[in-house]
């Protein structure tokens, strides 16, 4: 039966006060997988892991992440990009952009990355994901192999570069609920690491990001 979300009882906009989807499967039970976590990361070479960012539209997610995708996989990693504007062209192809709409978007992506990242490889996820509950619920599907990545770069500078031209459309009225302008974003409280785009060079930033990899996933 295809259950349609959208009708389910939200008591405001804010996601930290609704609550998690209920699961309306009964009678599963758990099948182990008999290759273990440690007969994948010794054939991949690294663990795997999620490298979740998260920042405003123009921020610099999505090229960091294709940079640093092409990084890791030229030194032999196994690795994926999950990007807000193309995965909502296929699994959620049905969702919005209303608080519930990026609730389901992050949920559904965080399940994905988690999946990913249990098959050894390492989700690089680029999603605006302004609600730092939808956040910590993908860093609870993930545990510890989780990596929050503030893509910082405050509103004016994105703006200023609107790369495709959504700033400009959502000041003229024509995209409602606009992150950063008619929607709200919240910066993480304690993400592993903050790329600072607005002070730094991409070239910088992707560098600090493969540090950062080669510090805490690689080994
Ligand atoms: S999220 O808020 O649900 O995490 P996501 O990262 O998947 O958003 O998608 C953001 C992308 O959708 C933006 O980069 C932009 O290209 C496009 N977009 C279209 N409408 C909106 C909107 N109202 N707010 C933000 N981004 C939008």
């Amino acid at each position: 039966m295809r259950v349609d979300w959208r009708h389910r009882d939200l008591r405001d906009g804010d996601p930290s006060r609704r609550g998690p989807r209920r699961a309306r499967s009964a009678n599963l039970t758990e099948v182990g997988h008999l290759v273990t976590p440690q007969a994948r990361a010794a054939r991949n070479g690294h663990t795997g892991a999620v490298i979740w960012m998260t920042g405003l539209s123009g921020a610099g997610k999505s090229t960091l992440a294709m940079h640093l995708e092409q990084r890791l996989f030229d030194k032999g990693l196994q690795v994926y990009v999950l990007d807000g504007d193309n995965v909502r062209k296929g699994v959620n192809a049905d969702l919005g952009f209303a608080p519930e709409d990026r609730m389901e978007n992050i949920r559904r992506v965080g399940e994905i990355a988690a999946l990913i990242a249990d098959a050894g490889l390492i989700a690089i996820a680029a999603f605006i994901s302004p609600y730092q509950a939808d956040r910590d619920r993908a860093r609870k599907a993930s545990g510890a192999a989780f990596h929050e990545v503030y893509v910082k770069a405050d509103l004016e500078t994105c703006e200023r570069r609107d790369p495709k031209g959504l700033y400009r459309r959502a000041r003229a009225g024509d995209i409602p609920e606009f992150t950063g302008i008619t929607a709200p974003y919240t910066p993480p409280a304690q993400p592993e690491l903050i790329v600072d785009t607005a002070q730094k060079s991409i070239d910088a930033c992707v560098d600090e990001l493969v540090v950062y990899v080669q510090r805490h996933i690689q080994g």
